[in-house]
């Protein structure tokens, strides 16, 4: 190229003259760039203030929460994605993710559609004391349990166990509403009948919409039902479906739903790798998993040193980031099941149980990081925050 040939474009002494200025002045010869910049943090942003705007009872133990934007935006999400509530809940910082349940095309508010916990800190709380009308932080959307055209094929056998419902919901509902060309099966297990959030809801879009179609699967059923009981088997699926060549699994519920649905998928020949599952939280009987050690009882209690010379006594069967968040140190979280690394702590001296699905990157192992959400103390303590 001939030298200096630059010198003869369009524009070439505006940039000349931005950049001096910018040069002398400190700030950025770009205006495009804080364009692109406050998009990204539209977009992506750390936290999103909310309104509750109404409250839905679903079922005796269910209710949907209605949030509505502070700033008048809330940002774009794809269906099957989860928010993470951060709250104070009996002077206790914490935080806890909710799936979207309500679809991405409405871009008015945000539902998260909450189940009760027994004994659960921030579930009770959400049910028993927020109203219309409150104020609640959250991060933006975040996951990756969402429908990808590129790896997913346009049909889907979703599982769904309890509150596992509420990422369907939103992906079945933005099927319907935008019409696209995508087919679910949906298979949907409760313990009771009582307890099926979304039921009527399912039932008619079934009936109006022939690419979804629902089944509800009772464990302990009423007198009054007359559908399929159980837990949903591979036989189950067969039966309605016949052929499951060409479709996608997803799966998502409370841990027993993975401890019974995933063997049985595997009998009918699909790789855990291609089930498509939504983490939910920290293992419940992390005690019973491969690898925890013998000598160490669940109830055990180690000491935890912190770099300010704070000693906190933590449980064994407890994930260290609850430990943490009792003792008012609170740890960046989105997910709590040990998927986003938001969490990591360095252990500094003594060993954590963390199970081996949890993905650990490499250079956290060779420097001691672990994701506190889903480590427990085998030994004592002391740990860098
Ligand atoms: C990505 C993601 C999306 C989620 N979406 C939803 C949703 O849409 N709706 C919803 O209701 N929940 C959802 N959850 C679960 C939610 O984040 C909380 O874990 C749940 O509300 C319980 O919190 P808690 O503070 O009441 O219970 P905690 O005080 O955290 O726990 C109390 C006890 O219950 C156990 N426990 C914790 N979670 C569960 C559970 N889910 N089922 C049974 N026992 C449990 C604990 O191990 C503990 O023993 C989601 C979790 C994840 C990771
Ligand atoms: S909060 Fe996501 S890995 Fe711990």
């Amino acid at each position: 190229m001939r030298k200096g040939i630059w010198q003869e474009f369009d524009g070439y002494q505006d940039i000349v003259e931005e950049i001096k200025v910018s040069r002398k002045l400190g700030g950025t010869i770009a205006p495009a760039m804080i364009n692109a910049e406050e998009y990204i943090r539209q977009l992506h942003p750390d936290r999103l203030e909310l309104c509750v705007n109404g409250i839905i009872e679903e079922t005796p133990s269910t209710k949907t929460l209605r949030f509505v934007s502070k700033d008048n935006y809330l940002p774009p999400f794809l269906a099957g994605q989860y928010i993470a509530l951060y709250l104070e809940v009996g002077g206790i910082r914490t935080s806890r993710p909710y799936s979207i349940s309500s679809p991405p095309n409405q871009t008015g508010y945000y539902d998260i559609t909450v189940k009760r916990v027994e004994q659960g800190l921030v579930s009770n709380y959400l049910l028993d004391h927020v109203n219309r009308g409150d104020d609640l932080v959250s991060s933006g959307p975040q996951g990756n349990f969402y429908f990808n055209p590129i790896i997913h094929k346009s049909t889907k056998i979703c599982i769904a166990g309890g509150s596992g419902i509420t990422p369907f919901m939103s992906m079945i509902r933005e099927i319907v509403d935008c019409g696209l060309d995508r087919t679910v099966h949906l298979f949907y297990g409760n313990k009771t009948d009582e307890d099926v959030i979304f039921h009527e809801e399912l039932t008619n879009i079934a009936k109006r919409f022939d690419n979804i179609t629902y089944l509800p699967v009772i464990e302990d059923p009423t007198d009054d039902y007359s559908g399929a009981c159980g837990f949903v088997t591979s036989n189950l699926i067969r039966e309605l479906l016949g052929d499951i060549e060409d479709k996608s699994f997803f799966i998502c519920g409370p841990q027993g739903l993975y401890e019974f649905c995933l063997p049985e998928l595997e009998e009918m020949g699909i790789a855990r790798r291609k089930v498509r599952q939504e983490m939910y939280g920290a293992p419940l009987n992390i005690w019973e998993y491969p690898g925890w050690p013998e000598a160490v009882n669940k109830d055990d209690i180690f000491s935890v040193k912190l770099r300010d010379g704070r000693q906190l006594e933590a449980r064994a069967a407890e994930p260290l980031m609850v430990t943490l968040e009792k003792n008012n140190v609170v740890v960046p979280s989105l997910c709590r099941s040990g998927e986003c690394s938001m969490c990591r702590v360095k252990i500094l001296s003594g060993k954590v149980f963390q199970p081996a699905a949890v993905p650990v990157r490499k250079s956290d192992k060779q420097f001691g990081y672990v994701h506190s959400c889903v480590s427990y103390p085998i030994e004592d303590l002391e740990i860098l925050i």
